[in-house]
């Protein structure tokens, strides 16, 4: 039976959190929940928000607050825009899907992973909002080839091409918790498998959609890739710049950069004509011991002087939180386990729940702020510490 994620049972996203671990095996809640190595960047990307403090105008009315925002030309109704999240599949059953429509039913833009366990036409189908689809050249450029007229022919208008994944992060839980064994199959996961007996609910619902995990948007010779071959997919077929050229080439639309960390970088996103870029350390989950993104983002805005869409993520949890990235200049947000542990807690309404929440936070916090549109947020509502460039 579906447990209810309103209030007072869910307030707020550390609840879905809460109700995600209790929903999933270990295995897969520590894989949405982990970050690499100590983990350092993963804390610091939700910490670095609180460094950050409101400079609010009160007694200012906010009639006709608008919290819309456009990016990539695509006008969405909120600021925030549902992340790739890989294997979604594996925290509920059609789990890409009822993100997307989530996301859709919202007004806002979903974006697919590579590493989707569902089929990219059926995902796109999922939602009336803009879909766009992330990208790894999983399987090399002919793979990928084949991957990219495939999802223009679903209907993606853009493609977010990730460049900090030239090899898994190191994501101990995951190498403890035998995360690769357990749903790459084989007679190696047989050690694991009493966990997920302790989650029927969850195993359930797993076996039902398809059960071993499979990527059915990379398609090798040998049928779709399969979950134990990620880590080896990535290295041998990392993203370059020279390879963001050929992507535009054959692409011939809207790009958007993602996992950008210094200036230099985002120089080189607008070099390589992209249409927006994302400020991103991919939640903490691969180099660690980088700076949190919220901390780079100033850094960036300079350096690239309007020329193209900056967007932040990592750490996002709170709506306040959003609203402080777009003071520093962010035109919208990506968040990613927010709404992950949304659809492990609770499938689509869990997902739904995280938008909402979310969205309940902007609203607020700008009547607060004093400020009646999000196109007006800039640093004269924040003090920023002085350390930060
Ligand atoms: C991710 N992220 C990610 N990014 C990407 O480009 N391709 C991918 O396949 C994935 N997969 C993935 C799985 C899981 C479980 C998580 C939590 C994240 C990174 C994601 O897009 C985003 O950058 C971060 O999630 C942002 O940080 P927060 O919001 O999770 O703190």
């Amino acid at each position: 039976m579906a447990r209810s994620v309103s209030a007072p049972r869910v307030v707020n996203i550390s609840d879905l959190r809460r109700l995600a671990k209790r929903r999933l095996p270990p295995i897969v809640f520590d894989y949405i929940d982990g970050g690499s190595d100590d983990e350092v960047t993963l804390r610091g990307n939700a910490r670095a928000f609180e460094d950050l403090t409101f400079r609010p105008r009160c007694a200012v009315p906010t009639p006709g607050l608008d919290i819309t925002t456009t990016v990539m030309g695509e006008k969405l109704a909120l600021p925030f825009i549902l992340a790739p999240v890989g294997s979604s599949r594996m925290f509920y059953p059609h789990g890409e899907e009822l993100a997307a429509h989530a996301a859709g039913a919202a007004g806002t833009a979903y974006i697919l992973s590579t590493f989707s366990g569902t089929n990219m036409e059926d995902v796109r189908a999922s939602t009336t909002s803009p879909a766009w689809y992330q990208v790894y050249l999983c399987g090399g450029r002919d793979v990928s080839m084949a991957m990219l007229h495939r999802a223009k022919k679903a209907g993606f208008t853009a493609l977010v091409v990730t460049i900090d994944t030239a090899v898994a992060g190191m994501r101990e839980k995951d190498l403890r918790n035998g995360t690769k064994q357990l749903l790459g199959g084989g007679p190696s996961m047989l050690p694991y498998v009493p966990q997920m007996l302790a989650k029927p609910g969850w195993l359930t619902g797993f076996l039902s959609d398809g059960g071993l995990m499979k990527f059915p948007n990379i398609m090798l010779a040998g049928g779709p890739m399969p979950y134990a071959d990620v880590s080896k997919a990535l290295e041998e077929s990392m993203v370059c710049w020279d390879d963001l050229k050929w992507i535009r080439e054959l692409w011939q639309g809207p790009i958007m950069v993602k996992g950008v960390h210094t200036a230099d970088d985002a120089r080189r996103a607008v070099d390589a004509g992209a249409a927006a870029l994302v400020v991103s350390n991919h939640g903490g989950r691969q180099l660690d011991g980088v700076a949190p993104s919220i901390r780079v983002l100033p850094e960036v805005v300079s350096a690239v002087r309007g020329q193209i869409e900056i967007l932040v993520d990592g750490g996002i949890r709170r709506g306040s939180d959003i609203v402080k990235a777009m003071c520093l200049g962010a035109q919208a947000v990506l968040i990613g386990r927010a709404y992950a542990y949304g659809l492990a807690a609770a499938g689509e309404p869990g997902v739904a729940r995280a938008i909402e929440v979310l969205r309940a936070d902007v609203i607020r916090t700008m009547k607060l702020l004093g400020c009646q549109s999000v196109k007006e947020l800039d640093r004269s509502y924040l003090d920023v510490p002085s350390d930060w460039r």
